[in-house]
């Protein structure tokens, strides 16, 4: 039986000292390691260190006599069974986008006839340009995978979306895509809401509710686990973001609107937070105090309504636009409504009127589109989540 092969790009960025932790995984998984160093990648990570994790001598050079000789490099952009690119940088992106190839990495991934799993990254601007945007959508389009990147405190000392997948999920995006896996989400992008929003009425006071986001935290996690890209954009919940899904946190109604804007393109929308439909008026600057003038009044102005935002961005406007729906009775006459009110292409009503849906880990739903209604009985919301997300998967295919 012969062992799996991947060739690993390793780009140039801080992340690349986590290649040597991925090759050090992938070698314990008994999958074989040919690692391509870029020249920026050598100035974080020795090829010395990589070649001794890899078990494999390490590639830099286009234009070295002595490597082409061994192994051509377009016989090496082929002779492994998937091409692992960790830490993707913009630049190694946008080269791969454009189909540049003035360099062993950008020639071995124009060169290639097999799949590539890209880990990409960088800091929170250069991930969040358009030109990045741009390039990562033309990637998804040429079939190109993507894993990560998370959210968090970069070594840039900003904070945000950038930073690159852990290697265990690496390993994990690997493994799957070596065992040929059905990935029918593969190359979409899916942008979900969870969780609560949370409206500031002054430093320590919010205007929140009880969602704990667990609905919608499965649906992200169904989805990654279908193949999708997919952006959480998540108000303050008590989960960890599911592996592979790069979560924005978020805290009030505007914040995750324009979270989700920026998201934006996306072929899937799934709104799932429960949005605080009002917010204060005023926010007060210090701790509002108690005093003789009694309780102060507090006057509330109404949110955007994400959803129907989503669901008429005109050219913007992802192809499948999905609202949740909590009723406490007529599910189905208030669910429908709402399709119609908010413009979406499906509604998930719930029954809240028993009242174990919120917070609870079982949900039952009743799936309305344009055609007609289907109810899927009570389940765990990781099998509700499993479900939608097949859902999903069937329509865009
Ligand atoms: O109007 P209602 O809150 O019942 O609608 C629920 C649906 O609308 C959910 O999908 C929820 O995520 C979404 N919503 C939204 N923005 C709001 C209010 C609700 O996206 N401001």
């Amino acid at each position: 039986m012969s062992a799996k092969r991947v060739l690993l790009i390793v780009g140039g960025g801080i992340a690349a000292y986590k290649a040597l932790e991925l090759t050090r995984l992938l070698r314990k998984a008994e999958i074989a390691v040919t690692p391509i160093l870029t020249a920026a990648g050598a100035r974080f990570v020795t090829p010395m260190a990589l070649a001794a994790l890899a078990e494999s001598a390490v590639r830099s050079d286009l234009f070295s006599l002595e490597d082409e000789a061994a192994m051509g490099h377009i016989e090496l952009s082929r002779s492994a069974d998937l091409v692992v690119v960790a830490p993707a940088t913009a630049d190694l992106m946008a080269k791969a986008a454009a189909g540049l190839a003035d360099d062993l990495a950008s020639t071995a991934l124009l060169a290639t006839d097999k799949r590539v799993l890209m880990a990409p990254a960088m800091n929170v601007r250069m991930w969040l340009h358009p030109a990045t945007k741009r390039n990562l959508a033309a990637l998804e389009a040429d079939g190109v995978a993507i894993v990560g990147p998370g959210e968090g405190a970069m070594a840039c000392g900003e904070h945000g979306p950038g930073r690159m997948a852990e290697p265990e999920e690496i390993l994990a995006a690997v493994q799957a895509a070596l065992a040929g896996e059905d990935r029918p989400l593969q190359g979409r992008h899916v942008l979900i809401t969870a969780g609560p929003t949370a409206e500031p009425l002054d430093p320590v006071r919010v205007l929140t509710n009880r969602s704990s986001g667990k609905q919608g935290y499965a649906i992200a996690g169904a989805c990654a686990a279908l193949g999708a890209r997919v952006t959480l954009v998540s108000g303050p919940t008590a989960l960890a973001a599911p592996p592979g899904v790069e979560r924005r946190s978020v805290e009030t109604a505007q914040e995750m609107l324009a979270a989700c804007r920026t998201a934006l393109p996306a072929d899937v929308a799934i709104c799932v937070a429960a949005v605080s439909d009002w917010r204060p008026d005023t926010v007060f600057g210090v701790k509002l105090k108690k005093g003789k003038e009694g309780p102060p009044a507090v006057r509330l102005v109404e949110n955007p309504d994400i959803l129907a935002t989503l669901a008429s961005a005109g050219a913007e406007r992802p192809r499948l636009v999905v609202g949740f729906a909590a009723e406490t009775g007529d599910l189905e006459a208030n669910a429908r409504a709402k399709l119609i009110r908010k413009g979406c292409d499906w509604i998930v009503g719930n029954d809240v009127s028993e009242g174990a849906v919120m917070g609870g880990d079982d949900n039952a739903v009743l799936v309305i589109d344009g055609a007609g209604a289907e109810c899927w009985p009570k389940a765990s919301k990781t099998e509700i989540a499993r479900r939608l997300a097949a859902k999903v998967a069937e329509t865009l295919a």
